[in-house]
């Protein structure tokens, strides 16, 4: 933190009494009051901050939009004099758009491009700020390989290095490269940390997470998010490893600001402080909370007012010092001078075209639906046709919207039904009797049947687990009445969530894996459908073939014998299951387009180097030649992953270290290079230790994470 910004928040908190300090960090819930009950809360709290949400679940209940106008009344409250003068953060759950809904993360990411991903969340700041929103509980960057659980979906899935990509893409795209400019928002990285491992995907329960693990792999994004100047962070609910995280001195404060350097500030998640009393077991009362999570690190006490109910007592009695409320406050007044919100503490006077929004949220919603399946080349359908169209998703048209959106406008959005009409109106849609369930007589003289699958919105996100990870019942009672028909069927999957596969891939001749893809979603589905665009996502996760197989992630361990789920030639003696297929149905990184794409063997002209050499920042440079060998033009998303074969830790048999999207015509090729160097070779010890060991790494090249186009590099001379 610049010394100017902490010079400039040291005079103001000279200035403070303890009442305005105790009022800083507390943030207050606003909804649904009226402005009068609004301003009687700041004037009673004097808070630091405002959470625009009506309960903790606020990522499926309809809220109130907010408006420019009453949060500005708001902020004018609380800089009267009398009140506390220092400018409120408005914090709001902008996770993957405002009016204009963008494809939920763990979809987006799908499409594996970041620049798209960080523009987008340009467009989603500006929509934000123009409403009055200056903070956003956004990016979530939960590692997790635990699809039962319903926050799944409101982060990046099962890899690091996708974390650490989508991380930063966000923080940027809220915060752009000055945080002060006009229009920014704060971003919040959450949640810190683990809360992704929830046991049997139950939200909120036990997390139990090995050093190694915690640093390697749930820390990655977080680390991205902090060199990106992420300003605040949210701890998790969820307690790790026998202590609650927002009690945790050792991660709050040793790890994310010790190892990590972050310099922003902390908030609890809603009500996570006086949980650990509640619930957990962990806080003997209510104060004794409040002490424990000022003193590990929580700057900001959000909805439960633990901190401005307790603090005055705690610090008159003797039991808390002044200094560490006196630090949080600190932090959180940095963040406002670094927000520009002394200068600036209203509502920028900034537009922005919906149209050019609705555009983004097209393209990214159709790079990141996924090709899984098109036998016989049936997609893309093209020409006058006549398509059944079904499935309980084929007309709605909220749904796919996706869970925590809270201030979209239904009027821009249109169900697949409507989209293709109007994007397609020479085909002719016929629709079932009864679109959920199939009739005989319903599939003569159809081309095509469109089977619109998925789950509702409300089946994701925050307290929303589920213990099956099929196609429910319904829906496939349909798929086995569509197969009758000998009809092909284009199953379209609206799933936010991964799901498995495996006994129902054969009850389908092309499959779309399009997850919930925001206020465009139909018209991308459409697009790809008839061929407009071609299919070029990617999955951020895995598709087992049943979840009898979870966890079954791409990152795994070798194993003590040649068995991990994933990867290698199956032997019988170490099969991993007895009663169902060893590998996932889907691997990570996977998706066909419509033309086909060839990968020449890697090249490097320097396939030994020392690890001094390394330390001066040289880096092995790969090469590789993508051709489309197809009749059509299309993206090949070129995938790196390392693979260290010996080292003082088991090491993952594939990590992703590096994407490349070539965009190429029918027949054309080209070259792409892959850098390695420490950050691609090292990991983190236990301890936090970040380690580049000599020896041999295989680095695979490919279309997904099991390509086995892979050239050895050599790394020489002593560990650092
Ligand atoms: C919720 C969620 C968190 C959200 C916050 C405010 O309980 O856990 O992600 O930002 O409360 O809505």
């Amino acid at each position: 933190m610049e010394n100017r910004i902490i010079k400039q928040a040291e005079k103001i908190l000279e200035r403070m009494t303890l009442s305005e300090k105790i009022g800083q960090v507390t943030q207050i819930p606003i909804s649904e009051e009226d402005i009068d009950t609004a301003r009687d809360k700041i004037r009673k709290y004097k808070p630091g901050s405002v959470v625009l949400c009506g309960s903790a679940f606020a990522g499926n209940e309809e809220q109130r939009n907010v408006g420019r106008r009453f949060l500005d009344l708001l902020q004018r409250e609380a800089l009267r004099s009398d009140c506390c003068g220092i400018p409120l953060m408005f914090g709001r759950d902008v996770v993957h758009g405002h009016k204009v809904a963008f494809p939920i993360p763990l979809t987006m990411v799908a499409s594996f491009d970041f620049e798209l991903i960080r523009k987008c969340y340009d467009a989603i700041r500006l929509e934000a700020a123009a409403d009055g929103i200056n903070w956003s509980f956004a990016p979530m960057l939960d590692y997790c390989r635990e699809p039962r659980w319903g926050r799944i979906v409101e982060g990046p899935g099962e890899d690091p290095f996708i974390g650490a990509c989508f991380a930063e893409a966000a923080v940027k795209g809220f915060q752009t490269e000055d945080p002060a400019n006009e229009g920014t928002v704060a971003a919040c990285a959450k949640h810190f940390i683990g809360y992704g491992a929830s046991e049997g995907g139950r939200d909120y329960s036990h997390t139990e997470i090995p050093e190694y693990q915690l640093q390697n792999r749930y820390s990655e994004a977080f680390r991205a998010a902090v060199n990106a100047d992420v300003l605040t962070v949210m701890s998790s609910f969820n307690e790790l490893n026998g202590i609650p995280v927002s009690g945790n001195r050792y991660l709050l404060t040793d790890i994310l600001r010790g190892q990590f350097g972050f310099e922003g500030f902390v908030v609890s998640d809603w009500d996570a402080i006086m949980q650990m009393a509640r619930f957990a077991g962990y806080a003997k009362d209510i104060p004794d909370a409040a002490n424990i999570a000022i003193s590990a690190g929580i700057d900001m006490d959000m909805a439960c007012n633990s901190y401005f109910n307790c603090l005055e007592r705690l610090i008159k009695t003797g039991q808390l010092s002044e200094n560490i409320l006196d630090e949080a406050v600190l932090r959180i007044l940095c963040v406002k001078l670094k927000l520009g919100l002394f200068e600036n503490p209203y509502s920028p006077d900034i537009s922005y075209s919906v149209e050019e929004h609705l555009n983004l949220a097209e393209r990214l919603a159709s790079e990141s639906v996924v090709l899984l399946k098109n036998r016989n080349g049936i997609l893309p359908v093209s020409g006058n046709v006549a398509v059944k169209l079904c499935g309980p998703y084929a007309d709605n048209a909220t749904e796919l919207v996706g869970t925590w959106s809270l201030d979209w406008d239904p009027s821009l959005i249109n169900s697949i039904g409507q989209a293709i009409k109007n994007k397609m109106p020479e085909v002719k849609v016929m629709p079932l009797s009864n679109s959920r369930a199939y009739r005989q007589n319903d599939m003569e003289k159809a081309d095509f049947v469109i089977a619109v699958l998925g789950e509702d919105r409300c089946m994701t996100g925050e307290a929303n687990s589920v213990s099956s990870l099929c196609i429910p019942a319904e829906q496939r009672a349909l798929l086995n009445g569509l197969r009758k028909s000998k009809i092909p069927v284009i199953g379209v999957l609206c799933f936010a969530r991964p799901i498995v596969l495996g006994e129902d891939i054969d009850l389908f001749d092309a499959v779309l894996y399009a997850g919930h893809g925001g206020s465009r979603a139909s018209e991308a589905i459409v697009d790809i459908l008839f061929g407009i665009t071609e299919p070029q996502g990617r999955l951020p996760f895995t598709v087992a073939y049943s979840q009898g197989q979870l966890p079954l992630y791409y990152n795994c361990f070798p194993g003590a014998r040649p068995v991990n789920g994933y990867y290698g030639e199956i032997d019988p003696w170490f099969c991993n299951y007895a009663d169902c297929p060893d590998k996932p149905l889907y691997p990570f990184g996977y998706g066909l387009s419509y033309t086909e794409f060839s990968y020449s063997e890697i090249s490097c002209k320097t396939p030994s180097k020392s690890l001094s050499e390394l330390r001066r920042g040289e880096k092995f440079k790969l090469e590789i030649t993508a051709t489309d060998i197809g009749k059509r033009k299309g993206t090949a998303v070129c995938q790196m992953y390392v693979h260290d074969i010996c080292a003082s830790r088991v090491r993952p048999l594939r990590e992703l270290k590096g994407i490349c999207r070539i965009d190429l015509k029918a027949g054309e090729s080209r070259e792409s290079s892959f850098f390695v160097g420490c950050d691609e070779l090292g990991f983190y010890t236990e301890n936090g230790e970040f380690r580049v060991e000599p020896g041999e790494f295989d680095i695979y090249i490919g279309e997904n994470s099991q390509t086995e186009n892979k050239f050895r590099i050599i790394l020489t001379g002593e560990s650092f």
